[in-house]
């Protein structure tokens, strides 16, 4: 049976003395044995700071984003062997946030978490629709089409991959799916996911869009739900460590 996961993504956030702070004081909050998975996103530059940081911690270390290139002339970007390299385990792709203001399409996104599962860095692959598409009635469309660009590519390792179901519209706005819609949706993907794998039940399906320590247990309790993508609420020890808790 796989264990939640509760992953944070710090985003655009961060300072070497926020960054140390955070972290020690979400180690020292932590329970002894902790029941799920945890896992931070932090921005790259801070990986081997976090590294450090999480060591001997049982938290595993992510990424926001990464280059669907092996090496060469990319200037600017960071591939799956470096942060690798970094003990990264999981990076997020195809977040909405790179979608929409860098343009990332669906084919882009297959093909980083095509390099991420081949540098052993499991991809969480993100999905989700804005808010005229919901109001178009087009949530499954959209997010069928999405990760359906991942499975094409990707079909012979799927299961190795985390989903995160990110309504667009839900992001950052404090206006959470309700546990019906976050499952309705949950439960398509893993639909979609049988389709292509005889393993689907082993891939993750997180839920991710205003997550708080309110909301989090009720959402968490949902069949299709195994986890969490968190924004704001990891970067508040308190909150991040009920959400936590509300896994367990
Ligand atoms: P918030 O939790 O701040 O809404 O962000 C969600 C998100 O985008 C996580 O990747």
């Amino acid at each position: 049976m796989k264990k939640t996961l509760i992953a944070g993504n710090w985003k655009l956030n961060g300072s070497l003395a926020a960054n140390e702070a955070l972290v020690l004081a979400l180690r020292s909050g932590l329970p002894p044995t902790v029941a799920c998975q945890v896992a931070l996103c932090v921005p790259s530059v801070y990986l081997a700071q976090v590294q450090g940081l999480l060591a001997g911690s049982g938290l595993d270390l992510g990424a926001q984003d990464m280059s669907a290139h092996e090496g060469g002339a990319y200037t600017g970007e960071v591939s799956a062997a470096m942060l690798r390299d970094f003990g990264v385990r999981y990076c997020l792709v195809g977040h909405s946030e790179r979608r929409q203001y860098h343009g990332e399409s669906d084919a882009l996104v297959a093909l980083k978490a095509q390099r991420a599962l081949a540098c052993g860095i499991t991809p969480i692959v993100c999905v989700g629709e804005t808010l005229a598409e919901r109001e178009a009635g087009a949530t499954e469309t959209v997010v069928k089409r999405q990760l359906a660009a991942v499975i094409h590519v990707n079909g012979h390792c799927i299961s190795e991959i985390v989903v995160a179901y990110e309504p667009v519209w839900a992001i950052g706005t404090g206006k959470t799916a309700s546990a019906d819609q976050a499952q309705e949706v949950h439960a398509l993907l893993r639909a979609q996911l049988r389709a292509a794998t005889s393993q689907a039940d082993r891939v993750a399906i997180l839920y991710g869009g205003s997550m708080n320590a309110a909301n989090a247990a009720e959402l968490l309790a949902q069949p299709d739900v195994d986890g969490g993508l968190v924004g704001g609420a990891s970067l508040k020890v308190p909150d991040f460590l009920s959400i936590i808790a509300a896994a367990g």
